[in-house]
């Protein structure tokens, strides 16, 4: 242990009762749905990422990363990469699946397995839903969902979250546009999920082909989250607080007939202030295609960018809480 770190107490006596108890049931746990946060437990969490804005000691010394990219990425995998880097731990994994053994045949449960032998946590992004909990079932080494094909991406959703607190002051009676392609984006879904459980209202802008698949509507209603559908971009921006825009998902289409229909459903820029509140923060998880033209990023109200910075506090945040090695 270096002197820096024998000066650090693992449980820093700052920490309030509800964060204390909220980082002992993370500790050594694995992130793989937003749904495993109840609403209080968000805010709290939120409270410890802040912070994290400070920390720049080397709390992750001595661990290592595995990052298991089986799907494109640039941002949540060079923003974990970096949030490790950054507390003095090192990364190894895989961004292209191509050179390695699933190649040849392997199952993902075994590639888990031998990864688990060379790291201390797991961030696997999967085209298949559901990937995220077979590797955790396969390891008992902290699992994070890094994307699992239309599912869930919760660390995306944790940094929207985080976002729209700082840009917004408050997580709760926003309500919140959501415009794209509500049916395959995982980062819409993990959001409209904490999002409605916060208490705000949800507008959902897409054309009919891409809405929110049924069974995600029912759990709306089941929560009596309050949501509207609409096509209607213009008539919907003066009411948000939040829009959310997302890429058409076009890897994700069996059609590629249907993508050509739907594929410049929205495109917005700089006009699309005229007609919203001043305050009305626009927001992607990125990457962006067409669906925001560049004129718009320049506007303090876009947040978009900011977003892929906060990224990285967050999940400095994350890795120090489920590896147990706090401020
Ligand atoms: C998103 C993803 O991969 O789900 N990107 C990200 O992680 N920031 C959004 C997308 O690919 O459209």
């Amino acid at each position: 242990m270096s002197p820096t770190l024998a000066r650090l107490s693992p449980v820093d006596a700052t920490w309030t009762e509800p964060e204390r108890a909220l980082l002992r049931r993370m500790a050594g746990s694995d992130i793989l749905s937003i749904r495993q946060f109840a609403p209080d437990e968000l805010k709290t969490l939120l409270d410890v990422v802040e912070r994290f804005e400070r920390v720049t000691a080397p709390l992750l010394q001595g661990k290592v990363l595995g990052a298991l990219f089986f799907e494109p990425s640039t941002r949540t995998r060079l923003s974990f990469e970096s949030s490790m880097t950054r507390l003095g731990g090192g990364v190894i994994g895989f961004a292209d699946v191509q050179s390695t053994s699933v190649t040849k045949g392997e199952s993902l449960h075994d590639t888990i397995r031998m990864a688990e032998c060379y790291c201390d946590l797991i961030v696997i992004r999967h085209p298949h839903e559901g990937a995220a909990r077979v590797a955790a079932e396969a390891t008992a080494r902290p699992v994070i969902n890094g994307g699992d094909g239309s599912n869930q991406h919760p660390t995306q959703t944790l940094l929207d979250l985080y976002t729209i607190r700082r840009r917004c002051g408050r997580l709760s009676d926003l309500r919140i546009g959501f415009l794209g392609d509500l049916k395959y984006g995982r980062a819409a879904h993990s959001l409209i999920e904490a999002a409605g459980a916060l208490g705000n209202e949800l507008v959902l802008i897409s054309p009919p082909e891409l809405q929110l698949p049924a069974l995600r509507r029912e759990e709306l209603s089941e929560h009596d989250v309050r949501f509207m559908e609409t096509e209607d971009l213009d008539a919907a921006i003066p009411g948000l607080d939040v829009l959310y825009v997302t890429r058409i998902q076009q890897e994700r289409f069996g059609d590629p007939l249907e993508f050509e229909r739907v594929r410049n459903a929205y495109q917005i820029d700089i006009t699309i202030l005229d007609h919203a509140k001043p305050t009305m923060i626009v927001m992607h998880p990125l990457p962006r295609v067409n669906e925001i033209h560049p004129s718009l990023d320049a506007s303090p109200q876009a947040a978009y960018f900011e977003q892929a910075r906060n990224g990285v506090t967050v999940r400095k945040a994350l890795l120090s809480i489920l590896l147990e090695r706090l401020p």
